[in-house]
């Protein structure tokens, strides 16, 4: 049995139609059932259905030999214990920083809200700017708008959320989208359902383009 960690959220949907091409339907409506592992049509595998953010930590420990996540969220886990042989060329997006429209950054030490702590973190020191940063879990955009931050770092699609709340994006700093992710131990020991498994998704990738 393969175990697929899957992110909820607004991956789901751009997952779902890739895995199918694959060979891989969930034997239950995901948007109905309230079970947590789902087992595919096949009875090959189980798929668990979690938050993106916890798709690398079930990976890396093997809770689940494969997972489905963003590149934002496997860079701010930055996990030693993970292949990540495919980009699968969905949900994507910018990782940038923002700032309200017009409004000059203040010199010296910046106040930056970021759920991606560590990423920010870099990016800044690579700039050599001094940075305090406020660790946020969601609505970034609106830490510089009631004072609690100069700017921010956040995922930008259409940029239609930094526009609704007089934002403009600034710097980029990557591009996002997501990935497929092994753990390293179930590629040795299920070498050859991991491998059909990622040919099959990469022949769906390739065949959008
Ligand atoms: P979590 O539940 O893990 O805290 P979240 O609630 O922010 O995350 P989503 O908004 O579903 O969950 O985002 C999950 C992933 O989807 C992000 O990590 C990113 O890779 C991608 N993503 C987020 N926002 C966008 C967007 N506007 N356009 C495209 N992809 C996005
Ligand atoms: C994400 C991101 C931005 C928005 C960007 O938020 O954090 O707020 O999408 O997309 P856009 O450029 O197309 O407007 P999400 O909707 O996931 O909510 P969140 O703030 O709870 O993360």
């Amino acid at each position: 049995m393969l175990t697929i960690a899957i992110s909820k959220g607004r991956i789901l949907k751009d997952t779902l139609p890739l895995l199918a091409e694959a060979g891989i339907e969930p034997s239950e409506d995901l948007s109905v059932t309230r079970k947590l592992i789902i087992p595919s049509i096949c009875g090959e595998v189980n798929l668990v259905i979690i938050r993106a953010t916890d798709v690398p930590t079930f990976v890396e420990y093997g809770a689940a030999d494969v997972g489905i996540t963003g590149k934002d969220t496997l860079v701010e886990h930055n996990s030693d214990n993970l292949y990540e042989p495919l980009d699968l060329e969905i949900a994507k997006c910018r990782l940038m920083t923002a700032v309200v429209t017009g409004r000059e950054l203040p010199v010296g030490k910046i106040r930056v809200a970021s759920k991606y702590v560590s990423l920010t973190e870099q990016y800044f020191a690579k700039k050599g700017q001094q940075v305090e940063i406020i660790k946020l879990y969601g609505s970034m955009e609106l830490a510089p708008l009631v004072g609690l931050a100069d700017c921010i770092v956040d995922l930008v699609d259409t940029g239609n959320t930094l526009k609704a709340n007089g934002m403009e994006p600034l710097d980029l700093i990557m591009n996002i989208s997501s990935r497929l992710v092994i753990n390293k131990a179930s590629m040795k020991m299920k070498h050859q359902q991991i491998k059909a498994l990622t040919e099959k998704l990469k022949i769906a990738v390739d065949n959008r383009r």
